[in-house]
């Protein structure tokens, strides 16, 4: 499955194939995202950083080198892979590791690309071997090795591609192959962000959803939003609803803390999923260590949910720890959850 925007440009997107946006990634929190890296808030390196590759490509005439973005989600991967086709002035095509199952799915996608095309891979970490191999020539030769027949009569033809430039994106870099990982020349971690980074970006949203909102109610809004973009957008959206149903259509501190204390999010960001991940350790393994797969087994939640969605950002925070025997909860996370640290409720 594959999406082409001409551009990068909202209103001119030229899709091949349908694929469905994940259901936190909604058309209006896509409007949100800026276009161009002087919108970009934030991650201040990595800006600089594709700025200098953009330029110095644009300069040269030739697509950018291949970028691997990689960190939780909502932090801005797609975002940048976005940004980075506008300031090329180049066409963008969307996939994810999962879609592309055999060969040919991916290959079918290589070459329909032209110079300095930009190809986005999503979860690239979830992409089969099979698939991932195809990728090497590609990236480094702008080729495809086609294999014909079996055993001592296998040929091979290659096949030349147009030089693209792929932007890899994944929140479990560790368990990308070695081969693939050398294949990046630009390879960028995203970072959660700081809380007036997320102000900049509530106040920006603000604008472009014509909804007023006061500093203070921004601030309160960036605390709950787990140092993450995403996030902020799409509690404002929330918080606007509350607001114009139960209030004057303006968002006050007050009403953020209504809205969000409605929507299970308490003054640290934390969701009903992250807190039911803490009282499980707490409760059910007084306080680990604990494997992921057992806390899995009992919330009846994916790993990989965990893994990817809720443990980052309460690694981030201190309110869990890893360690060699498992997962456990310090002190700060029985006080955030009301505890004694004998694990009795206050
Ligand atoms: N919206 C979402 N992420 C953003 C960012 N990093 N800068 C500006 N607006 C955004």
């Amino acid at each position: 499955m594959a999406d082409t925007f001409k551009s990068g440009l909202v209103d001119q997107q030229q899709v091949i194939s349908g694929t469905s946006l994940r259901d936190d990634e909604e058309t209006e929190i896509l409007s949100l995202r800026p276009e161009i890296l002087s919108e970009y808030i934030g991650q201040s390196e990595v800006v600089t950083t594709l700025k200098i590759a953009i330029e110095a490509a644009r300069k040269r005439q030739e697509a950018m080198d291949h970028v691997l973005f990689h960190g939780p989600p909502g932090l801005g991967k797609t975002t940048l892979a976005y940004i980075i086709a506008n300031e090329m002035e180049s066409r963008l095509t969307t996939t994810s590791g999962p879609a592309l199952e055999k060969g040919g799915d991916l290959i079918g996608m290589l070459t329909h690309l032209e110079d300095g095309d930009i190809l986005f891979v999503d979860e690239i970490h979830r992409m089969p071997k099979v698939v991932e191999e195809f990728l090497y020539p590609a990236m480094e030769d702008f080729a495809v090795d086609f294999v014909f027949d079996k055993g001592i009569h296998a040929r091979s033809h290659r096949y030349r591609l147009n030089h693209f430039t792929l932007v890899g994106a994944t929140t479990r870099v560790g368990l990308l192959s070695s081969p693939l990982r050398d294949r990046f020349g630009l390879f960028r971690n995203l970072d959660f962000y700081a809380e007036p980074e997320l102000v900049k970006i509530a106040l920006r949203s603000a604008v472009l959803l014509e909804v007023g909102i006061d500093k203070q109610a921004a601030a309160e809004l960036s605390r709950r939003s787990r140092g993450t973009p995403r996030i902020v957008n799409r509690l404002l959206k929330r918080v606007r609803d509350y607001t114009q149903v139960k209030s004057d259509g303006f968002i006050t501190r007050d009403i953020v803390e209504a809205a969000l204390t409605l929507e299970g999010v308490d003054i640290m960001g934390l969701t009903r999923l992250d807190r039911k991940y803490l009282r499980t350790i707490i409760e059910f393994y007084s306080g680990g260590p604990v494997g992921i797969d057992a806390i899995a087994a009992t919330l009846q939640e994916e790993t990989d949910t965990l893994v990817d969605v809720v443990e980052p950002y309460l690694l981030k925070t201190g309110l869990v720890v890893r360690t060699a025997s498992g997962r456990k909860t310090p002190a700060a996370a029985y006080k955030h959850m009301g505890y004694s640290t004998q694990g009795k409720l206050f």
